[in-house]
């Protein structure tokens, strides 16, 4: 599939939710080695915080400059009663994104869109997307497809496991196996497309052992990071999320092999006793890119 220049190549490995009432925490970000923050203004800010926290997210975002990791913004869902005011603060901060929560059908993404049109945001705000109800479940495919307008700002989706524990009754427990069809329905909704897809948070952000294992079995699920609730989770996101030595040299010696002369014009090939045909050559050179674009963030 070929990427749209709208939507380049980024490392998106470690994820961190901060309440944006939170000044502290906000305050201490730039340190910190994750991919990308997500300011929340949904679930983690109480009912009667919210315009403190719409306050101290414009402050946190006139006071410091642009930063090393990606800026997503989320909001309350725009039909209720918190949206339209979270909407306007967010647009007023130029995030990198808006994440959209609890998305149902496309026609959530249709109004942030025409949202964002209205105010004429420039095209550098793009939108992201929780599914975590039934609903966003069922209708992943066809969210997911207002991504191929090329002039879409949908780039991600953000898998929203405890929502949809709540909502379907579902038990979290290690190695998810109840999640594993939903989870698996995410990525191949964003793959569909070309969209990135995000795995949900541990929520025993003590348990380092537990969520090290788990960003394992998000990363061999095909996700592209792990949302994340505390620092202490960062570095063994990064780590899983990146490739390993043995993956890189692999798909090195993958590329140096159809690139001989013999095997230019081959389809398929033998490579230390493993069949290797082009498909592989793709995989590689992806791997490769995704080595390139971790290392040009750091
Ligand atoms: N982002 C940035 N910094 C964070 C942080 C986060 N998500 N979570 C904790 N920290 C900071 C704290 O401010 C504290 O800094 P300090 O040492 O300068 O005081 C340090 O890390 C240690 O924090 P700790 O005492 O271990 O945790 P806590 O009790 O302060 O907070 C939570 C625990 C779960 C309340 C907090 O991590 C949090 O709010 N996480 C995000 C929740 C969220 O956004 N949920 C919505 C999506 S699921
Ligand atoms: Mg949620």
């Amino acid at each position: 599939m070929i990427r749209n220049p709208d939507r380049p190549l980024r490392s998106r490995r470690s994820v961190l939710y901060v309440p944006a009432s939170n000044k502290k925490a906000m305050a201490k970000l730039a340190a910190l080695s994750c991919d990308a923050v997500i300011f929340d203004l949904e679930d983690a800010v109480a009912p009667g915080d919210k315009v403190a926290a719409r306050e101290a997210l414009r402050g946190h975002f006139s006071d410091t400059e642009a930063t090393t990791h990606e800026r997503i913004i989320r909001i309350n869902p725009l039909s209720g009663e918190w949206g339209a005011e979270d909407f306007l603060a967010a647009r007023a901060c130029r995030p990198d994104a808006i994440l959209l929560p609890k998305v149902n059908k496309h026609g959530d993404i249709t109004d942030a869109e025409d949202a964002l049109a209205e105010t004429d945001a420039p095209n550098s705000i793009r939108l992201w997307a929780m599914i975590e109800t039934p609903a966003g479940l069922l209708n992943s495919g066809s969210i997911a497809e207002m991504a191929g307008n090329p002039h879409s700002r949908l780039d991600c989706f953000v898998a929203g496991t405890n929502d949809l524990a709540k909502e379907t009754g579902a038990r979290i427990a290690p190695g998810r196996s109840v999640f594993v069809p939903w989870l698996m329905q995410i990525v191949a909704a964003a793959r569909a497309v070309g969209i990135d897809a995000l795995d949900g948070v541990w929520n025993d952000y003590r348990d380092s052992e537990g969520f090290a294992s788990e960003c394992t079995e998000a990363a061999a699920m095909g996700f592209d990071g792990k949302t994340l609730i505390h620092p202490s989770q960062i570095e063994s996101a990064n780590r899983a999320f990146s490739p390993s030595h043995e993956e890189i040299a692999n798909a090195r010696a993958i590329r140096a092999a159809f690139a001989l002369v013999e095997n230019r014009n081959k389809g398929v090939i033998s490579l230390d006793g493993k069949m290797v045909e082009r498909l592989h050559l793709d995989v590689a050179e992806k791997l490769l890119a995704r080595h390139t674009t971790i290392g040009d963030a750091q």
